[in-house]
């Protein structure tokens, strides 16, 4: 049955905050939508809107993304689809997969990497595996919303290359891959203009050029004016009901100033998404059994950053001390509208004192909201040293979705107690529980070893001790760089913006690969993390096929225990035309080897993502040449290179009259057209001014402004047609 306009403006907004608006008449009834990512968070009772009934706390993305291991994100999304099924849920509101362009985003725990290959392709899987179980994901925050400092406002002001080949790559690959049924638009503005209303973004792009098939939702608020937003493209505003706007529409489309057919469609793009929800089957989960998943996923997400004179796994120390309060009181999750109320919660004190052979002993060091206590760090100070082996948890306090942090340093009593109990006992762990990188320098160097176990969802604990212990060997690698300072990142200078501006200046240079660039130091690179085993790399080959370059390298398992190493592909492109980052992360792959053993691994890069985004062109373009392939253990790792010549795609940019003399001399069809156009006008002999020098001098020229010099080979008259024969 249609519906008509008044129907179809209903249909468009929430008919509260979780849930779409049911159409009686039309027999529609209403879903519902709820966070997401890593767990689902369905509202408990009327009061707190946060507040949500039992759920699996799976690990949040800053953990889930250190694993590199998208075999395991899809078994996330799957284990989320269960639960959403066994909660009548029609769409999950995940992914998130806006980049980390500063360690200071106040959402760097709900998001993935600051690379957009890495996080493309574990967001695809997440959402595939979701999708699998007939439930919906919501791609969000479409799009560049890399920061929470007015984030409802703060216009994110970016060139195209850099929106196309960092901040839009990782959506436009999940909307390609596995066309998830919604797209959230984000809070902010891009380039001036808001998201909800950004025809270009919600319409030409992810529509027209990406084929977005589903439906493009609001994030909760973001619609400033509903009439604008629909016809740029934004079909369902969240949260509702929204009276004024449904009005809005109904006279917008009545006065002539919106087209109908774009409000039908929205309303029939809900209508599907509604049907779509109907079909899925209702279902329960296993709650132990979805603990455990969160229990692998999180200890395949430790790093281990330190380990000098394999002070870890433990064994079995006849006493161990058990250091600082988060060890007892687990951080685990971030605040906002992620936050999950878990089935149950491990925590690490319980855990290892499970696993220790002998005696544990267990001191605060400081208090939760981390206040400095000289009696809490004294008392931890004599446990350390009574102790054969010491491990510290230490971690951030504060991180949550609406603010941005203002320091990477941990709080200064934790740095003290780190530094005291190292003193007093040189065999000291550190354990890290933080949602985005903290400083580690310079108090890294006092200890020997240092885990980084970022939040790891409500089977924190048991991971950690997992990783500790050895019975797990740690494989997680880092999703983003760990700075020596915060004044080193690249993003530092534009960083939160001022007055409704922030430049993203720093370009195509986010994370590693600004400090490639720029050849900087840093504490631990993207990409870095050790093993209990050790790798052995082979040499590498790389073939160049249609669909891209097909990279292969033995690595043998040279240490005593089984493994996991993650394979790494970075490539660059040396003489390119275009500006590119030294090395940029193409192809990974996160292998199982056994003791001893040889893997024979091979990585595939798709050509798609060799192009760069070619601003004259309008148009992705695969540079033809002689690629560098380095295959490492991280970024600043490299065990093996190779090149491979790929062909390139036809790109010839068309002559004007403003192309350079250089440019028209580069083009071969061009140089023999002006050549001759000049040798023309020299007559008999050579032109006396047109040497090889003068003619360095004037390359930069555009053509319509040599024609306009006195004394000029050329006049205004024969510019269109040298242009014509240029282009024919
Ligand atoms: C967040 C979204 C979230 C939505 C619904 C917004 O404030 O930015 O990520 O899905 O609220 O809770």
């Amino acid at each position: 049955m249609d519906l008509g306009t008044a129907e179809q403006a209903a249909i468009t907004s929430g008919g509260d905050f979780w849930h779409t608006a049911p159409v009686e008449s039309a027999g529609i009834p209403a879903v519902t939508v709820t966070d997401g990512p890593h767990g689902v968070r369905m509202q408990a009772g009327d009061g707190d809107l946060l507040a949500g009934v039992p759920a699996t706390c799976f690990p949040p993305a800053v953990a889930s993304a250190s694993t590199w291991d998208p075999e395991l994100l899809r078994r996330m999304g799957e284990a989320l689809g269960d639960e959403c099924r066994a909660q009548d849920v029609a769409v999950l509101l995940g992914p998130g997969v806006n980049l980390k362009r500063t360690p200071l985003g106040g959402r760097n725990f709900e998001y993935f990497s600051e690379d957009p290959i890495l996080t493309g392709v574990l967001a695809t899987e997440w959402v595939r595996g979701l999708q699998s179980r007939g439930v919906g994901a919501s791609l969000k925050h479409f799009a560049v919303n890399s920061q929470e400092t007015e984030r409802m406002r703060i216009s994110a002001d970016v060139d195209e290359r850099t929106l196309r080949e960092i901040y839009l790559r990782a959506f436009q690959r999940v909307v390609t891959k596995a066309q998830p049924w919604t797209v959230m638009c984000a809070y902010n503005r891009i380039n001036g203009v808001y998201a909800s209303e950004n025809h270009w973004l919600l319409t030409e792009v992810l529509r027209g050029e990406w084929g977005f098939e589903g439906l493009v939702v609001s994030d909760w608020g973001a619609v400033v004016d509903r009439v604008r937003a629909v016809a740029a493209g934004l079909d369902l505003t969240m949260p509702g009901p929204d009276a004024d706007g449904d009005a809005a529409l109904v006279a917008a489309v009545e006065s002539g100033d919106l087209d109908p057919d774009l409000l039908r469609r929205s309303a029939e793009r809900v209508r599907e998404m509604i049907v779509k929800a109907g079909k899925r089957p209702a279902g329960g989960y296993d709650a132990e059994a979805h603990h455990a998943l969160a229990r692998e996923i999180a200890g395949r997400a430790i790093v281990l950053l330190k380990n000098d004179g394999d002070l870890l796994p433990l064994g079995s120390p006849a006493t161990l001390a058990v250091i600082g309060e988060f060890a007892r009181t687990p951080r685990y999750q971030g605040g906002g509208s992620s936050q999950i109320t878990p089935t149950r919660l491990d925590d690490a004190l319980t855990e290892i004192t499970a696993a220790a052979g002998g005696e544990v002993r267990f001191a605060a060091g400081y208090t939760v909201a981390g206040d400095a206590d000289e009696g809490l760090l004294a008392e931890a100070v004599a446990v350390a040293k009574a102790a054969d082996v010491a491990v510290v948890f230490v971690g951030s306090v504060h991180e949550t979705e609406g603010a941005d942090r203002t320091s990477i340093d941990l709080p200064a009593t934790q740095v003290t107690l780190i530094e005291r109990v190292a003193a007093a006992n040189p065999r000291t762990v550190v354990v890290l529980s933080n949602g985005a990188v903290v400083a580690t320098r310079p108090w890294d160097r006092k200890v020997p070893a240092l885990v980084e176990g970022w939040l790891l969802g409500q089977a924190a604990g048991s991971a950690l001790a997992d990783v500790l212990f050895g019975r797990v060997n740690p494989s997680g690698r880092l999703a983003e760089t760990i700075p020596v300072k915060l004044a080193d990142h690249p993003s530092h200078l534009d960083f939160p913006g001022e007055h409704g501006h922030v430049r993203y200046g720093e370009g195509l240079h986010i994370g590693y690969r600004g400090f490639d660039a720029r050849e900087q130091e840093v504490a631990y690179p993207f990409g870095f993390g050790l093993s209990y085993t050790t790798f052995g790399y082979g040499a590498a080959r790389a073939t160049a096929t249609a669909t891209g370059v097909e990279v292969r390298v033995p690595v043998t398992n040279t240490g005593a225990r089984d493994g996991r190493e993650v394979v790494q592909v970075y490539v660059n492109l040396p003489g390119s035309r275009v500006r590119r980052a030294p090395r940029e992360l193409k192809a990974f792959a996160s292998v199982p080897i056994a003791a001893g053993e040889t893997a024979d691994v091979v990585l595939t890069v798709d050509r798609d993502d060799l192009a760069y985004w070619d601003v004259r062109l309008g148009r992705w373009i695969v540079e033809g040449g002689e690629y560098l392939i380095e295959v490492g253990a991280s970024s600043r790792d490299v065990r093996a290179s190779v090149t491979v010549h790929v062909p390139g795609d036809p790109d010839r940019v068309p002559l004007t009259t403003e192309s350079s003399v250089g440019e028209w001399f580069a083009d071969p069809r061009g140089a023999e057209v002006l050549g001759a156009a000049f040798a023309e006008a020299a007559g008999d002999g050579p032109l006396p001014a047109m040497t090889e020098e003068v003619l360095m001098m004037l390359a930069s020229l555009p053509l319509a402004r040599l024609a306009a010099f006195p004394g000029s080979p050329l006049s205004a008259g024969d510019l269109e047609k040298l242009v014509a024969a240029a282009n024919y």
